[in-house]
């Protein structure tokens, strides 16, 4: 594996594991889509810190894991030690040899430039090779980053949704994108799926904290609590239920393969 990577996010790899567990534990859902056999050649692409690559490595298939960030890496090493795991970009990596299967859960939404991203996957697979993956598709969280981007205009933040580090896509639009690069789309769906966060009721403030860190820099201590009692007040009334907040989460799926 070639891994070139420079991290743009400081991703907080405890954070992550010990209070966004739900991030991989929906994605064990899709690992029946990706449906691993022993013996097959399997990339974690955007492997976190490793919980899925290991549900992979159980089915018998060899699996390995990439991921942009060193330390999401360094903590799936540890959690992990008999599983290899690189520090790579999805936008610009090579596999030793060719694949079964590259799998992604909860990435791709990250990488704007999706085309590079789609012409490595294609490049690492074999002829007759899948790629697996749910992301965050058109319309995901709508609500929240509605609610993100009129907190900061009230504190004079002008256009903040251009700062906004995520692509969600619709099925259309990523379909075409596979077709355009040798895929053939074998399934492909949206569905909202709404996420209840953990901490209860510091669930958004710490998703905001873990996953929206771009819209916060620059602003002071202050500012950022004033953004986030905003976000909490605007939403309250729509995704806060029984004490748990709600994110509103749409995913899209895809099945692919490489002609
Ligand atoms: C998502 O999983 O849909 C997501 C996570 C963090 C930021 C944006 C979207």
């Amino acid at each position: 594996m070639n891994s070139i990577s420079i991290p743009k996010h400081n991703w907080d790899s405890s954070l992550y594991q010990n209070k966004h567990a739900f991030v991989w534990q929906y994605g064990e859902d899709l690992l029946q889509l990706l449906n691993p056999k022993a013996g097959e050649l399997i990339l974690d692409l955007g492997c976190g810190t490793g919980q899925l690559t290991e549900k992979i490595a159980q089915t018998g298939a060899k699996v390995m894991g990439i991921d942009s960030a060193a330390t999401m890496i360094e903590k799936a090493r540890q959690n992990y030690p008999h599983i290899r795991f690189d520090v790579a970009d999805a936008k610009n990596f090579q596999v030793e040899q060719p694949l079964d299967a590259v799998f992604s859960n909860a990435v791709l939404h990250w990488v704007k430039e999706a085309d590079k991203a789609i012409a490595c996957i294609h490049q690492a697979l074999k002829p007759g090779g899948r790629i697996v993956a749910e992301f965050g598709g058109k319309g995901n969280i709508q609500v929240l980053s509605q609610a993100l981007f009129s907190a900061m205009e009230s504190i004079g933040i002008s256009q903040p949704q251009t700062l906004n580090p995520w692509y969600f896509p619709s099925i259309g639009e990523y379909a075409t994108l596979l077709e355009q690069q040798g895929f053939e789309v074998i399934y492909a769906t949206l569905f909202a799926r709404p996420t209840p966060l953990a901490e209860k009721e510091a669930g958004i403030a710490n998703w905001i904290k873990m996953f929206a860190g771009a819209f916060l820099v620059g602003m002071t201590a202050e500012q950022k609590i004033q953004v986030i009692r905003n976000v909490e007040e605007c939403l309250k009334p729509t995704l806060y239920q029984d004490g748990t907040w709600i994110a509103d989460y749409r995913r899209i799926r895809i099945l692919a393969i490489k002609v």
